[in-house]
């Protein structure tokens, strides 16, 4: 993997005609060497973009992946409204964003849960990009509060899961940050991305850690994350809803 910049359209845009012309516009960003795109639609649309992208040539599709934006801690059964791992796969998602900071502040998820459905994921396959990140109140607590709040999270979320021969990103998505227009100061997200980096190769034995930015990630500052050694891509929002300007993010990459 060079960096990845994966798109989180979360619940946008309203109508399937919309997010297929978004995709459509989303692929053709022509994407620098090293750069990995990775878009992360609604459920919904999911089947929809992964027709798009079946009928690609296969340079188009080469470096540019599916994924959804959440799953389910079982493979299936009577969960009234839930998505399995295999169902996603089915589709053509490779990756699943888990544990993102909205759900569980509107879907009331626990780390007990987000636990479960990594694993589950990863045993089906799908790699996992696994959200982090501490709210306004820690923070101005300082960096080291930030830390350990990160700590506690990664300690929880990941509680006996083995990740060799698996794939876990990290994403630091900072609460204060996400759709305020307050991005992270970079090189404060280069001290959690070592911090980071470093409790994964202690405690999960990981060879090569890998970790995203987001929170107000933009065509503007991408590079200031991106082109650092220790971030390996970003996550991105609001800013991944206009082609145009991800696609600025996702040349960003290009020293
Ligand atoms: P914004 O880029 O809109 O701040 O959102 C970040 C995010 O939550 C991506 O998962």
């Amino acid at each position: 993997m060079g960096k990845l910049i994966a798109a989180n359209w979360k619940e946008h845009p309203k109508t399937e005609e919309e997010a297929r012309a978004l995709f459509r516009a989303v692929a053709r960003i022509k994407r620098p060497r090293g750069a990995e795109v990775l878009v992360c639609p609604p459920f919904i649309y999911l089947e929809g973009i992964a027709a798009q992208y079946g009928i690609m040539e296969t340079d188009r599709r080469r470096g540019l992946a599916l994924g959804a934006q959440d799953v389910f801690w079982a493979e299936e059964g009577a969960f009234t409204g839930e998505i399995g791992p295999k169902m996603l796969r089915s589709l053509g998602a490779r990756y699943v964003i888990v544990g993102h900071s909205e759900r569980r502040r509107f879907e009331g998820e626990t780390d007990a849960a987000i636990n479960k459905k990594i694993a589950l994921a990863l045993r089906d396959g799908l790699n996992v990009i696994l959200c982090v990140g501490e709210g306004p109140a820690v923070r101005r607590k300082g960096a080291a509060a930030a830390k350990a709040f990160v700590r506690g999270q990664l300690a929880k979320d990941l509680r006996k899961i083995s990740l060799e021969k698996k794939v876990v990103i990290i994403a630091y998505e900072p609460i204060w940050a996400i759709g305020t227009g307050r991005n992270d100061r970079p090189e404060d997200a280069r001290e959690m991305a070592r911090f980071v980096k470093s409790w994964l190769v202690a405690h999960k034995r990981i060879a090569r850690p890998k970790f995203l930015y987001g929170g107000s990630v933009n065509g503007a500052n991408a590079a200031d994350y991106v082109q650092l050694k220790e971030v390996d891509g970003a996550l991105v929002g609001g800013a991944s809803l206009k082609a145009e300007e991800f696609g600025r993010i996702v040349n960003a990459v290009k020293k």
